[in-house]
């Protein structure tokens, strides 16, 4: 009897060795090197729930990632560094090799990717570059000065006249993507203010800074402090509204605003619509969030910049994978993020208005149609 549970044991332990080492192979897809003997070998971070934009990624990263075998976990941080920490914590707990995350705030996040990095983990930032710190190893972005240089373009482009009234609005300070978006649409606005086309309506910092072709990041946060929106709805409303109260009628008619993403936009929008002495303005955006894509066909907000986060995604796991495997992804440039050059992946950004916004958004199978009405 003694003997028969003997042997019975020592099956019973083989078989759960057996299936323990059949279950780390199925999660572990990626090849020798890339073998985490944990749940988890790729580490996503994402910012906030509060922005469409990062639901956005979350569903494209949950679509890529349908049918595959790499075992992945996606954390919010919902805009605090803190939670960030304890995400990054979490995860390093679990065996990450490849840590992905995108930022609440660039330089906070210093202390989080630091601790990734102590543990032997890959750390690449998503969309937004992670500031001040060594322990970044690779950036995966969209082109985000194009972004703020094709939102100039076009309000320069639907420009009328001379003496434009021109509304200026920025996203979080916290965010490096804010000053780069800043920094390429004041390129294309700097000559266009210089030569009458525009006036300042809502910066004292910007008028004092107007004969400037570049600014420094420091110049840059002085106008960032009185027109940020910290990429907050409520925040932009707050501040249109104390905008259209101060200045004078001659500020008002037909206006340019700068908004620099798609939920600012239309909340900046619906304040602009309610002030009577305000006839028409053209608006700016970025994400094609599925609420300005109704505003477009609405005719409520002119343009966004669309950018796919489906090549942004598939550029981040792309490169996930090539460090799993043991090979060097590759990258098409670098970007400085105030203490090393952080080799970079960069995608371009399009324009969508009311004329293009099926070709690029429906007919890409980006969005599907029925989620709009009077396409
Ligand atoms: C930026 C990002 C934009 C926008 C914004 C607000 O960093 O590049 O696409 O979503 O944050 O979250």
């Amino acid at each position: 009897m003694k003997k028969v549970w003997k042997s019975l044991s020592l099956f019973l332990v083989v078989t759960l060795l057996a299936g323990m080492l059949a279950a780390c192979n199925s999660g572990e897809q990626v090849g020798d090197s890339g073998a985490s003997d944990s749940g988890v070998s790729v580490g996503i971070v994402l910012p906030t729930k509060d922005e469409p934009r990062w639901v956005q990624d979350e569903q494209r990263f949950k679509d890529a990632l349908a049918d595959s075998d790499y075992t992945t976990e996606i954390l919010f941080s919902q805009g605090s560094s803190a939670k960030e920490k304890e995400n990054v914590e979490t995860l390093i707990s679990k065996g990450i090799k490849v840590l992905i995350i995108a930022p609440h705030d660039g330089a906070a996040a210093g202390a989080a990717v630091e601790a990734a990095k102590q543990e032997g983990i890959t750390v690449i930032a998503y969309d937004r570059l992670i500031t001040e710190t060594d322990a970044v190893d690779y950036y995966v972005t969209f082109d985000s000065i194009a972004v703020g240089m094709a939102q100039a373009q076009y309000l320069v482009d639907n420009a009328q006249g001379t003496n434009v009234p021109l509304y200026l609005y920025a996203g979080a300070a916290s965010d490096n993507n804010a000053f780069l978006f800043f920094e390429g649409a004041w390129s294309v606005l700097q000559p266009k203010i210089a030569d009458g086309t525009f006036v300042i309506a809502n910066s004292s910092e910007a008028v004092t800074l107007q004969d400037k072709a570049e600014l420094s990041r420091d110049e840059m946060g002085k106008i960032l402090g009185q027109v940020t929106t910290n990429w907050d709805p409520s925040e932009a409303i707050n501040k249109a509204q104390t905008h259209l109260t101060a200045v004078s009628e001659d500020m008002k008619g037909s206006v340019a605003i700068l908004a620099p993403n798609d939920g600012t936009a239309r909340s900046i929008a619906d304040t602009f619509v309610s002030d009577n002495v305000i006839t028409d303005f053209t608006i700016t955006g970025q994400d094609a969030e599925k609420a300005s894509i109704q505003y477009i066909i609405d005719g409520k907000q002119s343009m966004t910049v669309f950018k796919d986060v489906r090549t942004l995604v598939k550029d981040a796991m792309g490169m996930a994978i090539d460090i799993l495997d043991g090979n060097t992804p590759e990258t098409t440039g670098s970007y400085n993020n105030g203490k090393t050059d952080v080799k970079a992946k960069q995608t371009d950004v399009i324009v969508v208005e009311q004329e293009n916004v099926k070709m690029e958004l429906i007919d890409s199978e980006y969005y599907e149609a029925s989620e709009f009405t009077g396409l």
